[in-house]
Parts: structure tokens; sequence; C-alpha cells
């Protein structure tokens, strides 16, 4: 293990979730941005100037920022179709990436990747961040030490409400297939599926799936034309996890007063957790106390399930050689296989069994 480390991490993509990522590397002792890449020349040389990175470490094309040999790892946020690639030229440059969600675009890009990635592994961690939710890291160890007994049913819902139509969102990239595979299903639904994995285990079966588009035309802020959408706006489905646990699943874009709601209710024979991102710092319980019937409660989480995050778990998987928490490659790949079995089961309106043995 090599002490006083400091990952030097090539950021690739500068939209808008590269800011959560700038902000939280802020707070990680173990990892600085020493180079950055984007299509956009005008948004690499922006934050170039902003945060002191030299022209000679500014990128708009992939290949050369992941070849750089001063660069330790790569952190990937951009749009869906280009995840493939960037975790395909990392492996094949023996170079550590940690990538967003979805895993892929489809199955065909996620068994290519197997192929490689098995023939050649690297240190690789995908974007799961809610898990790393301290109520959720707290609900894990809760469940861990059987505070509510064998779990039964796993009910999560991921609403956000920038696509009602209330708030004119015009025609972005994750409308459109080619560049996002699936709509609310893969952006938010995959959140969903990782967490149910997090907390119970494997999916065996996908059953009920419903994929719809609400609004089907929306403007092209460049163009001003009307544009097709192509992906779900909404998604729903139910599932048979490992243990005979049941599990709903509901996502959409479109709820108004949702602005990002992931919550989770876990129910076990002794008792249910109830968990929502938008207050990440406590846990609604219900468990039997005493000789009462059982009753809820709300339970602050404990300061040393704070502070966790999948890019802290990713610089120590690089700079100690291991970490356990880290959100995998096989997470993603499985993932995939989930996200691929809700949307045979929505166009066949049939139930698909899951191969456990895939993304092992
Ligand atoms: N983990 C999470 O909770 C979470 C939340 C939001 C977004 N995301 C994921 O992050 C990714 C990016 O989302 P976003 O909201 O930041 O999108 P965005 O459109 O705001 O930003 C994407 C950026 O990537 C750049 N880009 C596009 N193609 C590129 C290429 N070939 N090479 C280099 N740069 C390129 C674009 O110019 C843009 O600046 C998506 O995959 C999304 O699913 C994850």
């Amino acid at each position: 293990m090599e002490t006083n480390k400091i990952l030097n991490i090539g950021l690739i993509g500068l939209g808008g979730m590269s800011n959560y990522y700038r902000n939280l590397i802020s707070t990680i002792e173990t990892i600085r941005i020493a180079a950055i890449c984007d299509v956009n020349r005008e948004l690499v040389d922006k934050l170039g100037e902003e945060i002191a990175i030299g022209q000679e470490r500014r990128f708009t094309q992939i290949e050369d920022i992941i070849a750089s040999p001063d660069i330790d790892a790569i952190l990937a946020v951009v749009p869906n179709n280009v995840h493939a690639k960037i975790v395909e030229l990392c492996i094949l440059n023996q170079k550590p990436v940690m990538s967003e969600k979805p895993f892929t675009m489809n199955m065909d890009e996620a068994d290519h990747l197997k192929k490689l990635y098995e023939e050649s592994p690297i240190p690789f961690a995908i974007g799961f961040i809610h898990r790393y939710t301290p109520s959720f890291q707290y609900a894990k160890q809760l469940i861990d030490e059987s505070a509510i007994g064998r779990i039964r049913y796993f009910d999560v819902k991921y609403q956000q409400s920038f696509g009602a139509p209330f708030y004119e969102t015009p025609y972005l990239w994750r409308y459109d297939q080619k560049i996002s595979g699936t709509g609310a299903l893969g952006d938010l639904g995959a959140h969903m599926i990782d967490i149910a994995r997090f907390f119970v285990g494997e999916f065996e079966t996908v059953s009920a799936a419903l994929m719809k588009t609400f609004i089907e035309k929306r403007i092209d802020s460049t163009s001003g034309e009307e544009r097709e959408v192509d992906v779900d706006d909404f998604a729903s489905f139910q599932a048979e996890l490992g243990n005979h646990v049941v599990g709903n699943f509901v996502t959409t874009r479109n709820a108004v007063g949702s602005a990002n709601q992931l919550e989770v209710t876990i129910y076990g024979d002794a008792g249910t957790l109830n968990m929502n991102i938008e207050r990440p710092d406590e846990i609604r319980l219900c468990i039997k106390n005493s000789d009462e019937d059982p009753v809820w409660k709300t339970v602050e989480v404990p300061e040393s399930h704070r502070n966790k995050s999948v890019l802290r778990d990713f610089a120590s998987l690089i700079i100690d050689g291991e970490n356990s928490n880290v959100p995998t490659f096989s997470d993603g790949y499985i993932n995939q296989t989930v996200i691929e079995s809700v949307i045979q089961s929505a166009a066949k309106g049939q139930s698909v069994k899951l191969n456990r043995e895939e993304g092992k």
C-alpha cells in the first residue's frame, strides 16, 4: 500500500453531473482533478481557467486523456452512448475508471465490455451514488443486525419532476434512445435496481413491467423544431428477488413536486424501515418496543455512516489495492441485465427470468 498517494483524476464530461463530482472531490483529500475533457472546447477552457488546469491537460478527445500517462484514473460523466467507448478504451489502456450509470446503452455493449474486462480487468467503479446515502448505509447495518427480521417486501419509488409539461423542458439527449438507451428506466430505474440488490440480493424474475411515454414531442431548443421522444417517461415493474422477497418498482421524471425523490420502504417480519434521499440523515423505523404494538419513530443516522462516497471508495480501491464496498463492474453488468429484463417484460407482457450466472 502506498501512503500519502494522491490520485490524479482525468475528468471526462463537464456537464451537469460533473458539478456534483467536483464538489465531492473538493472534500476528498486523496483525489485531485489533474486533467479535463469535453467535446465542448469552451467548457474545457472555462473550467481549465477556473481550476487552474494547464493547456496541456485540457482535452477534447477521450482517446488522448485516457492515454495520458500521468493520469492515474478516469472519471467519466458523459451521456450514456459514450459510456461503453470510454470503458473499452480504459480497459485497452489498463487505466482505472469510474463510469456513470446506466452501465451501457444495451446488452450488446454490456456483453462486449464483459468479455474485454474478463480478459484484462482494471479497477472499476460505477456511479451508484445512492447506496452511499447515510440513511441507506445505516439501514444496511440495521438489516444485517436483523432489526426488522426476515425481509418480505421491498418497495421503491424514484421520481423527479423535470419532465412534467409544467416545466416545458426542451428536447434533451435524455429523450433520444440513440444516446440514452432508455428514459426514466436507465436514468433513475438503474438506481432502484442497484438499491434493491444492495439491500436484498439478486433478481430472480421481473414481471408486470410497464413503460410509457407521456410527452411524445418536445421542442429542440437549437432548431426550434418539434422532436419525437422515443424513450419512457415512466417505468414500473415487479420482481422476485433472492430468498422469495418481492419487490415493487416505480419511476418517472414527470412527477410535479418530486424534485429528486428516491424513497425505499423495506418490510420485514419484525418491522419496517423507510428512507428517502430528500432526508438523507434520518430513517423512519417501525419496530416493536417491549410489549407495545410496533410504532413509527424517526432515528437520526450516526455520524459514522456519513461522508462515505463511491468516489472515496474508488480512490481507496486504487491506492490500497482493495475496497469491498465499491459498486463493481459486475454490479454494473448485472444492473444492465435487469434493465433488459424490464424492457423484455414490458414488450412481451410476460415475466422474465434472470440468468443468475450472468455477470459472475
Ligand atoms: N449517478 C447519478 O445519480 C447521476 C445523476 C445525473 C447524471 N448521471 C449520469 O451522468 C452522465 C452525464 O449526465 P449529465 O447530466 O452530466 O449530462 P450533461 O449533458 O449535462 O453533460 C454531459 C457532458 O458530456 C459532454 N460530452 C458528450 N459527449 C462527449 C464525448 N464523446 N467526449 C467528451 N465529452 C462529451 C457534453 O458536452 C457535456 O458537457 C449520464 O450518463 C447520466 O446518466 C448520473
